[in-house]
Order: C-alpha cells, then sequence, then structure tokens
C-alpha cells in the first residue's frame, strides 16, 4: 500500500541512564586533569580496538565498565596505574595500545561491503528479513561500540577531556556492547547467528573524516548518525510488532531507544562543552554570562551548522522524530535549517 510515512513519536521512559541537561555554568565547573586511571581507561580503549572479535570486543566493554565504575574510590591522581587484568580476565597490555589505533582490527566472520552495495532489508514480513534487520542493526551497534571508544583514545588526553567525559564515553560504549550482545541473541533464536550475513562500515568511514577533530566527531557521529537513528527506529520496531516478534520489538522499544537518546544528549553536551571552553564560546561566556536561549542564530548552534555543512554529506533528511530529539536536548533550530529544501514527507510503500 502507497501512503504516507511517518515518523511516530513514542513516549519513553527514561532509566537511571539518562543524564541531566547540561548547563553553560556546569559546563566550565568540570576538572581537566588526566589521571592514572583515565590513563588505564585509554590503554584498555585501544585494546578493544585491537581485539578482532566483536562479541569479545562487547565482552571487554562491560568488562571494563565495570572496572571504572567500581575503583572511583581507589582512584589517586599521581598514583601507580591499576593493574592491565582485571576480574574478567582480559589482557589489556597490548603493546600497541601505546599508541592512537588509527583502525580498528575486525576479524573476517562477516563480509564487509561498500555501504551502497549492501542488499534490501524488507519489511519484517519474513524470518529471513527480520534476521537482515537485526544483523543489520547488530553491526551498526558494534561499529558504534568501537567509535565510543575512539573517541576516548583518540580525544580524552588529547583534549584534556574531564572526568564526566570518560564517564559519559564509558557508559555509551557499554549500552553499544549490550546493544550488540542483544540483538546477537535474537539472531541466535531466529536460527541465524551474527556474521552470516555481509555487512558494511559505513559509520567508521565516516569516523575517519572526523579522526582530527573532536567537535566534528561528536557533531557528525551523535548528533547527526545517532539522531537519524532516533527518527527511523521507531518504525523498524513497528516492523517487529506488526509481524509479532514481541521479544525483539520489546528490546528495541524498552533498551536501545532510550539509552541512544542518552548518546545524542552526551554527543551535544561535550560538543557544547568544548565550544563554551575551546571555541568560540568563551568570548560569549564573557560578556553574556551563563545563559541564553539557543536560537538559529546562537554561536553555539551555528558553530554546530557550520559543522554539519563541512563534515556531512548532503542535508538531514525528514521528517525528525521531534520528541526524541528534544529529549536529547535539541530544539529544531539545531536541526531544521540543515533539512532538505524543501521539506516534504517521503512517501514509501512499507
Ligand atoms: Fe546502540
Ligand atoms: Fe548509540
Amino acid at each position: 500500500m502507497i501512503g504516507r510515512r511517518r515518523v511516530h513519536t513514542r513516549r519513553v521512559r527514561l532509566g537511571e541512564n539518562e543524564r541531566p541537561r547540561t548547563t553553560r555554568r556546569h559546563i566550565m565547573s568540570t576538572t581537566t586533569t588526566t589521571t592514572s586511571r583515565a590513563r588505564e581507561l585509554v590503554r584498555r580503549a585501544r585494546c578493544v580496538m585491537l581485539e578482532p572479535s566483536c562479541a569479545t570486543k562487547a565482552a571487554m566493554t562491560a568488562d571494563t565498565h565495570r572496572w571504572w565504575f567500581n575503583r572511583r574510590d581507589d582512584d589517586d591522581d599521581g598514583g601507580a596505574a591499576p593493574p592491565s587484568t582485571s576480574g574478567g580476565g582480559f589482557a589489556y597490555d597490548d603493546p600497541r595500545a601505546d599508541d592512537v589505533v588509527d583502525d580498528p582490527v575486525r576479524d573476517d566472520s562477516s563480509r564487509v561491503v561498500d555501504p551502497s552495495r549492501t542488499k534490501r532489508l524488507g519489511n519484517g514480513g519474513t524470518v529471513q528479513s527480520r534476521i537482515a534487520i537485526c544483523h543489520s542493526l547488530a553491526s551498526i551497534e558494534s561499529w558504534a561500540m568501537i567509535l565510543a571508544w575512539d573517541c576516548i583514545q583518540r580525544f580524552g588526553e588529547a583534549r584534556s577531556m574531564p572526568e564526566e567525559f570518560y564517564d559519559d564515553f564509558v557508559n555509551l560504549a557499554a549500552d553499544e556492547g549490550r546493544h550488540f550482545t542483544l540483538l546477537s541473541e535474537r539472531l541466535n533464536a531466529m536460527g541465524s547467528s551474527y556474521g552470516a550475513l555481509e555487512t558494511h562500515d559505513g559509520l567508521w568511514r565516516t569516523a575517519r573524516e572526523t579522526a582530527a577533530s573532536c567537535e566534528a566527531r561528536l557533531v557528525v557521529e551523535h548528533c547527526v548518525h545517532e539522531a537519524r537513528g532516533l527518527d527511523v527506529l521507531p518504525t523498524t520496531i513497528d516492523k517487529f510488532q506488526r509481524h509479532g516478534d514481541e521479544e525483539t520489538a520489546r528490546l528495541l522499544e524498552r533498551v536501545v531507544y532510550p539509552e541512544e537518546i542518552t548518546h545524542c544528549a552526551s554527543g551535544l553536551r561535550w560538543f557544547k562543552y568544548l565550544y563554551f571552553r575551546d571555541g568560540r564560546g568563551r568570548e560569549e561566556m564573557k560578556s553574556e554570562g551563563g545563559g541564553g536561549e539557543e536560537t538559529a542564530t546562537s554561536g553555539v548552534v551555528t558553530a554546530f551548522h557550520d559543522i554539519v555543512r563541512t563534515y556531512f554529506h548532503g542535508a538531514l533528511k525528514p521528517p525528525f522524530n521531534d520528541d526524541a530529539r528534544a529529549r536529547a536536548g535539541f530544539t529544531p533550530a539545531w536541526y531544521l535549517p540543515l533539512a532538505e529544501k524543501p521539506f516534504r514527507e517521503e512517501t514509501s510503500t512499507a
């Protein structure tokens, strides 16, 4: 049936992971010391990137999340670095982890193709189509996990990021790793497995283009690509629901969707932090103080638009999930000026 595609504005309950909105005053109050524990975290991030297996990457990610949040009380800046192994039994002593890892290692269990050559996923009406959708989502989650670690290992020390930055991106990596594991389990339940189908590395290709700029990485990956995920996820959830796969629909709606909102919020939070600490916002802080409503002509919003126009190829695609985007901290001023023009609703046979 040919009909209008519309964005479903599901109301989501944000759980304990919801992070509070960041104010300019809060941004300026964070500390920027690099502790021995943060340096060890960077080493672990690199070891995860160097691990070939996605499943083991996810297990190392969960292990490092536990380690990071459990050892907080033991931290002392200037003390000896914590041991390079933990209760998870993983070794984090790869000598290649002394330097920035430029490209992650991936085993060849899944055939990687050019993003433009991937097969159509279908509308979820057959088990093959539902497997294809789950496999595609699991692949995206595995790359999202790597991107979170890459942000830590590439920009954490280089940009003197504060402790809260590491907290947010360790949480983000752990969320993505868990999404990958849960979707892999759904694939197993459907008689398939992760790696059975071809994948693409489109997310990492775009990440390479922002490897020299933390601001651009935060904007393009977390505020554009992840926000696009919020726009389309309700339609994906409906595909599973409509065809009787309640379990996958529930996983996507109750676990993945609310957590993805917090990821967009983290991207926006740290973009603003850098804008007001190192960018044009420093002068604005002096002249305007700590308030002011964000409009399409605010300095921080126009800086965001400039980055999207520089690093993102093409315009943003409506329709937008305004409700989810608002929960992540985006008013339309952040994204509507970047949308395809003239604005029109898409038609679809789905
Ligand atoms: Fe995710
Ligand atoms: Fe995410």
